[in-house]
């Protein structure tokens, strides 16, 4: 039961989630709070298709798709997510399709599965429903998807056995079998469910009021509203705030952390809005990494590729970008970007908004400029202007789904060959992104030339005072962002390509 009192902070809320499972409605009243939905699935529905690898979002094994209503286009959005670090109660008014949503009537198998069985791919199988999901939700998604696309789509599955060439197989041969004609979820009847049928569904399950859980003294907010978010910020002062959980769900399954009290951004309107302005890109603080990034690259093309090495779909579907520059993490990639750009955060709280230049929003090692109670409620980052350049660049080991041991971001504005305007910033350098300042110094005003980013290059070592980790040594890092100035210089005059993107990856 609610415990006394929980109810009246905001009227109209609920304890019950719901959401919508192979066409039937599950409702379920005031569940653990931070409960993933992978252990949902398999201790509680024993539902044990989806599987458990690395519980980090890293592997792929406990990929699930998400049906949303996107209210604007009265239409639905499919997903994959990784269920592992996914809190139970963010299902609610959503569809929850899993690998074994996917029988069809008679055991036929789906077409993604059919295509996987036929180009041999699979082995020893763990991997395989994760697969079947990403290629799931690429198939109903993408009529016809490059290599490219196909890789990008699987870059968060990984597989130890099979190798990846007779899954792209399947991912191209699946569109040849017998269409599935949007009848995938079977309902317990066993009839195909037509997809206006499941939009009404889902519209039936929505609404618009929040939730409130509580669950053996920890609570579950899930406020409808910026005033609402502030209000719970206000009285919580132990809250942790939880956007897609991609930081927040390792908390609690890596670090075993017991969260008291988690409110969720994701049901606030005001944080779900994107728009763009005559001057900025305005992005709600809960707008996922994919919509947020898409409008972006539309703008500023050429962030494209350090966008696609953004962790893997899965994760940008459900993070954020407020949650990627509120944890305050030195190796977050979209930062260096967002600053050279002069992107400015609104910030609120029950005091009302400000608003601060990302530039100066971080104080320390995962300090921030947050005070307490108030949250991002919006990222304005401007929009480009006629001659200028902003690109970035990221240093890892692996192109996809890896953390950056450095990560370089640059706007440039010339006059002929003379710098009208240079801004630089860096990730993996220092306990937190920030700018160049010495080495903007250096370019600013001077010759666009070989020997001013020499000299550029050399002030990047009075700007950063790296350290060694496991991820890199100190000096490879400041050696690595040094090397990265001179590529943008070569690219920017022509001798290098501005991307490595389509490497090895066409065909
Ligand atoms: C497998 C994997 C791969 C990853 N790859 C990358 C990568 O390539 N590059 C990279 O930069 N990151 C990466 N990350 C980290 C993570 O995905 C990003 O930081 C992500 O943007 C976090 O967003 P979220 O919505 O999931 O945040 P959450 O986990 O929900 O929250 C993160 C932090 O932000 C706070 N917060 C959230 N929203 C707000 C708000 N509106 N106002 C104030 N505080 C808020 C939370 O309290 C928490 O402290 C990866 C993570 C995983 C698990
Ligand atoms: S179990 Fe590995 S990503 Fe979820
Ligand atoms: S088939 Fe064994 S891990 Fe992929």
């Amino acid at each position: 039961m609610p415990m006394a009192g929980l109810r009246s902070e905001t009227d109209c809320r609920t304890d019950t989630i719901r959401f919508v499972l192979d066409g039937e409605v599950i409702e379920l009243e005031n569940v653990d709070p931070t409960r993933t939905v992978l252990q949902f699935l398999r201790e509680d529905l024993r539902r044990t298709g989806t599987k458990e690898g690395c519980a980090e979002g890293d592997c792929g094994a406990c990929t699930i798709v998400v049906a949303e209503l996107n209210r604007e286009r009265d239409d639905l959005t499919l997903r994959a997510i990784n269920s592992c670090i996914q809190f139970l109660p963010t299902l609610d008014g959503k569809e929850l399709i899993t690998v074994e949503s996917l029988n069809r009537p008679g055991n036929d198998l789906h077409p993604v599965q059919k295509a996987m069985v036929d180009c041999d791919g699979s082995q020893c199988g763990f991997c395989t429903p994760g697969f079947v999901m990403s290629l799931f939700a690429l198939y109903k998604t993408n009529a016809e998807p490059t290599r490219i696309e196909i890789d990008d789509a699987l870059a968060g599955n990984l597989c130890r056995c099979t190798g990846y060439r007779p899954i792209i197989a399947a991912a191209r041969a699946m569109y040849a079998e017998q269409p599935d004609a949007d009848d995938w979820l079977r309902q317990a009847s066993g009839t195909a469910k037509k997809p206006e049928a499941r939009l009404q569904q889902l519209k039936s399950i929505c609404r618009d009021a929040g939730l409130a859980i509580e669950h053996k003294g920890r609570r579950f907010l899930a406020p409808a509203s910026s005033d609402e978010l502030a209000e719970a910020l206000a009285k919580h002062a132990d809250a942790t705030l939880l956007a897609g959980g991609t930081d927040v769900g390792l908390w609690v399954t890596k670090q075993h952390r017991d969260l008291e009290t988690v409110v969720y951004t994701g049901r606030v309107d005001a944080l779900a809005k994107l728009e763009v302005d005559a001057t900025h890109i305005d992005i709600g603080a809960a707008v996922t990494l994919t919509d947020a990034m898409a409008v972006i690259v539309t703008h500023y093309p050429e962030l494209d590729e350090l966008f696609k090495r953004f962790g893997s779909p899965p994760i940008r579907n459900a993070a954020t970008l407020g949650g990627n520059i509120a944890n305050g993490s030195p190796i977050g990639d979209s930062m260096p970007a967002l600053m050279v750009a002069g992107t400015t955060l609104v910030l609120r709280s029950l005091q009302g908004t400000r608003e601060v230049a990302l530039n100066d929003f971080y104080i320390d090692y995962e300090v921030t400029d947050l005070k307490p109670g108030e949250f991002i409620e919006r990222i304005r980052m401007p929009l480009p202007r006629q001659g200028t350049v902003l690109r970035s660049h990221k240093l890892s080991k692996r192109f996809d789904q890896d953390i950056s041991a450095v990560c370089t971001a640059y706007y440039l504005e010339l006059d002929g060959d003379s710098v009208t305007s240079f801004r630089m910033a860096c990730g993996g350098l220092a306990a937190t992104i920030k700018r160049a300042t010495h080495c903007e110094a250096v370019i600013e005003g001077a010759v666009w030339s070989a020997e001013t980013i020499a000299l550029a290059a050399a002030a990047l070592a009075k700007d950063f005072a790296p350290i060694t980790d496991m991820r890199a040594s100190a000096a490879y890092r400041l050696r690595g962002a040094q090397n990265l100035l001179r590529r943008f210089y070569l690219e920017i005059s022509g001798e290098l390509e501005q991307t490595v993107y389509a490497y090895g990856r066409q065909g």
